[in-house]
């Protein structure tokens, strides 16, 4: 089937149905030669961090929107603008593919159509720019409700840079296996196979390499041999920030896929135990998956996390990482779709379930233990604020210092998407006293 007609369906499958990237690419990704299936992820990739622009450009210059089963047609225009406006795709090969897609979506007689209007943008995109670049949402390519959350949390200067970062594309970042390999050890084998890398500037993220040029995970030496995992920079903080110890009980109560879970066993594999939970049973399936490339043990629990009583073995765990659920907003760059799938009312819900999981877990954590909580947000209602009012609501807490908060702005650290190449992420870590 032709890439730009399987293309708009995956798009349309996301933008109309509510379906997720991660859902709805692999499938139609699964028949095609790498080169094909390298376009199709740039063409929907592409399209969803451009979506309202290339949106606007369609209104403009039809006279009425495409629906029903015509609708998957507006995301094949779509695809033919994002070739001609952000690909080296010669123009007369995008407008000759995309318009070839309609008989694959078994629309031949939409062809004249498709082909009209991807050539009137070409004599009017000019103007079609200047007028959307005096929107911020067609200028920034985030929703309102997002535009303005941000603008309100860093103001206007950093939230434009925060969506500009959010636009571009996200390196690939690897976590070397402590127990196989130090950092530069592992660097040496990259480097003979021709693969450039660069350490994370924090001094604390010891495992982190950020590739060059992404590759094929297949072509990282040892992979198979779990000598090196894929997990961006930001994410590696969690391990290093826990700090488990020798014969401790560890908890890691969202723990789904489990590069976080994986990671604190890489870095101390002495600890007691390591108890992974997760509420998502189809998730944990790559938590089972990830511990057995690396060859190591958990004991991995399908529960609710802010209701530990159903699954909980009654001893209080040393340490707990609460990487809760979240908006992403920090991961925006890999998932370009999250800001059209997410509401401005879902922040709300997520703010309560991420205190109920808190309050929850606190009770399970020792005196004298520690919490550290996580989110791969960037919007202060759920970090630094939940954290404040936590803080407030338990007199037993306290705030331990990070290290690398030199960019901090409140309680806890706060990472914004690209700095040192990483996601946008947030941590605090909480002591109970005794
Ligand atoms: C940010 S992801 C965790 C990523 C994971 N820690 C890692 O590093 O691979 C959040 C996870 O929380 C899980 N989750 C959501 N609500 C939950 C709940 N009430 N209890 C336990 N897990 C929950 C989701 O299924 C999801 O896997």
């Amino acid at each position: 089937m032709s890439v730009r007609a399987l293309a708009a369906k995956v798009l349309n499958q996301v933008v109309e149905q509510g379906q997720s990237l991660s859902q709805a690419l692999p499938p139609a990704q699964q028949d095609l030669s790498p080169k094909d299936r390298a376009l199709l992820q740039l063409l929907c990739y592409g399209v969803l961090r451009t979506l309202p622009r290339l949106d606007f450009f369609c209104r403009s210059l039809m006279k009425k929107p495409l629906k029903g089963k015509q609708r998957v047609l507006h995301f094949l225009i779509l695809v033919g603008f994002y070739q001609l406006l952000y690909t080296r795709i010669p123009s007369h090969a995008a407008v000759g593919e995309t318009v070839n897609g309609t008989k694959a979506l078994k629309s031949p007689a939409l062809k004249g159509m498709v082909n009209g209007v991807l050539r009137s943008f070409l004599r009017e995109q000019e103007s079609l720019i200047e007028q959307a670049d005096q929107q911020d949402t067609l200028r920034y390519c985030h929703p309102s409700w997002l535009v303005k959350r941000l603008q309100e949390a860093y103001g206007e200067t950093l939230a434009a840079k925060i969506m500009d970062e959010n636009n571009q594309q996200a390196p690939m970042w690897l976590r070397v296996n402590a127990l196989h390999h130090s950092r530069e050890q592992y660097q040496a084998l990259l480097n003979e196979a021709e693969l450039n890398s660069f350490s994370a500037s924090d001094v604390e993220n010891s495992n982190a390499l950020r590739l060059e040029k992404a590759t094929d995970v297949y072509k990282l030496p040892g992979f198979e041999q779990g000598w090196v995992s894929v997990q961006d920079g930001a994410a590696q903080l969690a391990a290093h920030y826990l700090d488990a110890q020798p014969g401790e009980l560890i908890l890691d109560a969202c723990c789904a896929p489990g590069g976080k879970t994986v990671h604190t066993l890489e870095l101390q594999p002495k600890i007691k135990e390591m108890v992974a939970v997760d509420a998502d049973q189809k998730r944990l399936i790559r938590v089972h998956e990830n511990l057995q490339r690396l060859q190591l043990s958990a004991t991995v629990i399908h529960g609710d996390a802010s209701q530990p009583d159903s699954w909980w073995s009654g001893e209080l765990f040393d340490r707990i990482l609460c990487d809760a659920p979240c908006s992403a907003t920090g991961v925006i760059r890999r998932h370009p779709d999250i800001r059209w799938l997410r509401r401005d009312s879902d922040i709300a819900d997520l703010v309560a379930l991420q205190k109920s999981i808190l309050t929850a877990l606190w009770d399970k954590l020792k005196p004298g233990g520690v919490l550290l909580y996580a989110t791969c947000s960037i919007l202060p209602d759920e970090n630094e604020l939940q954290i404040q009012s936590f803080l407030q609501s338990r007199s037993d807490a306290t705030l331990i210092e990070l290290s690398g908060q030199y960019n901090s702005r409140g309680e806890g650290r706060q990472l914004l998407p690209n700095e040192d190449g990483m996601d946008g992420f947030y941590y605090a870590k909480l002591h109970k006293s005794l």
